[in-house]
Parts: C-alpha cells; structure tokens; sequence
C-alpha cells in the first residue's frame, strides 16, 4: 500500500503494475493475449512450441520456477517437451495474483498427472530471498516480455538477484519484446475491441475496493504511446474533467485536473544489443537466442557468469 501512496498523492502520478491482476485483470489479460493487435504471446507462444524440445533438451532442469507465470500458457510446451524425456519435474508457478495461480494448478495437474506443481504465491517486486531455493538444475522461467514491466535499475536487481542465486547448471529461459515499427507496438497496447482499455481501467475498480477509494473508472480514459527515444510503451489513465477522489485507506483527496494522468505501467522494448547488455550487467551470459524472422521477440537462454556482478548493487 506504501507505493500506492507514493505514486498517487503527487504528480506525476504513478502506480506499480501489481495492481493490475486481480482475478478480472487476470481474466482480461488473458483475452488481451488473444487479441489480433497483441503479437507478443502468439510470436513467443511460436518460438516455445518450435525450440521447447531443443530447450529442455539441453538443459534437462529437475525444476522449472516461473516469474509472472499467469496461466502457465506458453509454458506447457516446455512440460510437453519434458513428459516425453522423462518424470520427476517439479513446477514453481510464481505470481501476485491467488485466483489465477489456484486455476492454474488445477488445470496443470489434470493435464500433467506425473508433475508436481508448488505454487508460489508473492511479489517479486519486493525480492527473491522469500523463495525456495530449488536443488541444481533449475530453469527459470521470466517470459511474455514482463521483464520490460521494470525500470532498467529494478530489472538490473531482480535480474542480478536470480544470478546470484543461480547455480552453474541453472538457466535463465527470458522473453523479451523487440524495438519495431511505432504502429505496430502502439496498436498491441490498444486494441479496437478495448480489451486493453478495460484492463487499464481495471486498475481503479482494484483501487476502489483495496483502498477504499471512490474512483469513476469510466471518467477515465486509456492512453498508449511509444516513446521512442526511451524505448518504451507508456500506458497511462488520463483524467477526462476534473475531479476529486477520496482514497479512505490513505486518508486523502486526490485533486485531477483534466488530462491529468497515471501512469500505469511502462512496456520496454529491447536490441539484442540492449537486452545482452542488461544481462551482461547482471552477471548472465547469453547462451542460446531465438527470434522469429522479422525480429518482433526474443527468446533467450541465458547462465550465470561468476565473479562478474555489478558492483554497485
Ligand atoms: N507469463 C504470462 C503472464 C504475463 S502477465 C505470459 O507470458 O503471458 C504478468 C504476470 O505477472 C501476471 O500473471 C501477474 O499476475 C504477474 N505479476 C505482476 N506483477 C507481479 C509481481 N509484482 N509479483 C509477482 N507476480 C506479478
Ligand atoms: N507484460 C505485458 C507487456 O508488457 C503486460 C501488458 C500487456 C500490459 N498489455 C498491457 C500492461 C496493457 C498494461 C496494459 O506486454
């Protein structure tokens, strides 16, 4: 709730990305990956069905953990590709959202007896050091381009911490959405059906019942732009006439004029240069790197590097 605070008291406002997935922004997120505009699930849904086999294959991990794993979607291919080598996997579905991840390891278990799923429920915003450390041989799993959700100093964290509790046979499997044509990534985050839009506004109905606020969803508009020169999607809320909002759990008034915004959330967009770059930063080395032929996403393999964290970290 501190960030919340943070974020919502003063401009320019800004909230974490957490918030988003309650159970109806675990749902709408879901449409959204099936929307037309949104190519990052089907592009890296293609590349984990064509190389999921070659992937585990090489790295034949006992245990698979999942960062941000939602509904586990993409990652059956990996399982597929592991029931036909051999048993005894265990699955680490990591996420903030409790509806999605209990759904999620129904489905898992029905469709995959031989697996043992542990789900793990937590933000990884706030650090690893709360997770169980799987024996050697763990692959973990970051995909869907969330690793673009973060700053570049909180992604250098997060990413610095995994290598750091990183065993010379774990692996890093990342998915990271590629810098490309404008329209192209501003479409992907607002669709003509207004899925996304809805999964924006989503937010405030969150902040209404969490914190006891009394905002008008729909007195919000969604926004998406691409800033080029930072690389990234920006999606904000932007207030359509002025209002005021009590927020009860922060004992305050929030005073929007109109076309005031919140920040929601940031969607980076990454170079091969860029992305080995950051890994580099964090002590991981690239190993394997898929991508599709027009270079839209990037599907990277990557191992801890010893000795080479950053030292200011
Ligand atoms: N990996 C899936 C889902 C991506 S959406 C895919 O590629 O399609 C991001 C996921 O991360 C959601 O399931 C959301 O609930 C989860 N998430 C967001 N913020 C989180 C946090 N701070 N800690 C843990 N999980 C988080
Ligand atoms: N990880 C997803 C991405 O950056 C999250 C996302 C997709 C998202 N569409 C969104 C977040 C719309 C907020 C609004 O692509």
């Amino acid at each position: 709730m501190e960030d919340a605070r943070v974020g919502l008291l003063e401009p320019p406002r800004r909230l974490p990305p957490k918030y988003f997935y309650d159970a109806r922004g675990s749902a709408l997120f879901d449409r959204i990956c099936d929307t037309e505009e949104y190519y990052p699930t089907r592009t890296e849904n293609a590349l984990l069905a064509r190389h999921a086999g070659e992937i585990m294959g090489h790295i034949r991990p006992r245990h698979i953990l999942e960062l941000g794993s939602g509904t586990s979607r993409k990652t059956r291919h990996l399982l597929r590709a592991r029931e036909a080598r051999e048993c005894g996997t265990v699955y680490w579905p990591f996420d903030v959202c409790r509806e999605v991840l209990e759904e999620t390891g129904e489905s898992l278990v029905e469709e995959f007896p031989w697996l043992e799923v542990n789900p793990l429920l937590g933000d990884y915003s706030a650090g690893l050091a709360h997770l169980p450390r799987p024996a050697d041989g763990c692959l973990y799993a970051f995909l869907g381009g969330t690793l673009g959700n973060f700053e570049e100093p909180e992604a250098l964290k997060l990413l610095s911490e995994l290598a750091f509790r990183m065993s010379p046979a774990d692996r890093l499997l990342l998915g990271v959405d590629r810098v490309k044509p404008t329209s192209v990534l501003q479409a992907a985050y607002d669709d003509s059906q207004g899925v996304t839009a809805a999964f924006n506004r989503n937010l405030l109905h969150v902040l209404n019942r969490e914190l006891e606020a009394d905002f008008e969803p729909e007195a919000f508009a969604h926004r998406s732009l691409y800033n080029e020169a930072a690389a990234r999607i920006e999606m904000y809320l932007v207030a359509e006439a002025p209002q005021q909002v009590r927020v009860g759990r922060l004992e305050a008034t929030l005073r929007f004029d109109a076309g005031e915004t919140i920040l929601t959330e940031i969607s980076r967009k990454f170079t091969e240069a860029s992305v080995t770059r950051l890994l580099a930063r964090a002590g991981l080395a690239i190993e394997r790197h898929y991508a599709p032929d027009n270079q839209y996403f990037s599907l990277l393999t990557a191992v801890p590097q010893p000795d080479v964290h950053d030292p200011v970290i």
